[in-house]
């Protein structure tokens, strides 16, 4: 690929703005040497600056972002968006960097964002049963049953046809409960509580797969290590295997 186009795909301009760009000097290596030719080869990704600035993670990255509640996840909304908390070229990548799955606005926590569409695919598939850990604030003490209705893989969700796979619930409070789900439908959490007569006051994911939000505040993002990329590709393939085992006669 050449300079201005793979620029131009981290979002960090039109083909013509880069080349404007690599004109008045703004694109360099980190000794200083500055390129002037749109057409060239790319240098090594860690190398390049561009005004004097190291680059936004490679193409393939994945991104850890801590959402705060009224964020929705979506590139246009009348509410404020989770990508107003990350840099501005991130929307503009190509391929994009989209969020994996959707957190309702009100919901805080752990929220992936990649640019790789078959990682986002793998996570995000309904053959994907990567666990994903919640805490809900309940308006009401749970009912003595609730961890044994969401274990028995028979909870059938108002107006859906199959029944959700076995979720885990641990309770920690008296109207705080940690869950532990391995899909993704729409509203999932919220649904389940009321299915069992209850109602989610506070919803807050805190695990996703290996990944947790230590040491992220809300409101803060950060990339996710190649170390912990391929933990989560070891964990899509375990929940896959535990998922099939668990469906063989
Ligand atoms: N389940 C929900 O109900 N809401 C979320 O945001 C995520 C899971």
């Amino acid at each position: 690929m050449k300079l201005a186009r793979y620029l131009s795909n981290l979002g960090y301009g039109t083909k013509r703005e880069l080349e404007r760009m690599l004109e008045s000097q703004q694109i360099t290596l980190a000794d200083g040497t500055v390129l002037r030719d749109s057409a060239q080869s790319v240098p090594p990704h860690s190398e390049l600056r561009v005004m004097g600035k190291p680059l936004d993670p490679p193409p393939g990255a994945v991104i850890l972002l801590h959402k705060p509640p009224g964020m929705v996840c979506s590139t246009e909304d009348q509410n404020p968006l989770v990508y107003d908390l990350l840099p501005s070229r991130f929307r503009d990548r190509s391929p994009i960097m989209s969020p994996v799955g959707r957190l309702d606005r009100d919901t805080t926590g752990l929220l992936l964002f990649t640019d790789d569409g078959q990682l986002l695919h793998r996570l995000t598939s309904p053959k994907s049963h990567l666990p994903k850990r919640y805490v809900a604030h309940l308006a009401e003490s749970l009912r003595d049953d609730a961890a044994e209705v969401f274990a028995t893989g028979t909870l059938m969700l108002t107006g859906e046809t199959t029944p959700l796979l076995p979720a885990t619930l641990e309770l920690l409070e008296p109207r705080v409960a940690r869950v532990t789900i391995t899909e993704g439908r729409y509203h999932q959490v919220r649904r389940m509580f009321a299915a069992v007569g209850n109602h989610v006051r506070m919803l807050h994911r805190d695990a996703f797969g290996p990944i947790t939000l230590d040491g992220v505040r809300e409101g803060e993002w950060r990339v996710l290590s190649t170390s912990e990329r391929e933990s989560l590709n070891v964990a899509i393939e375990a929940a896959r295997a535990t998922r099939a085992s668990r469906k063989a006669p």
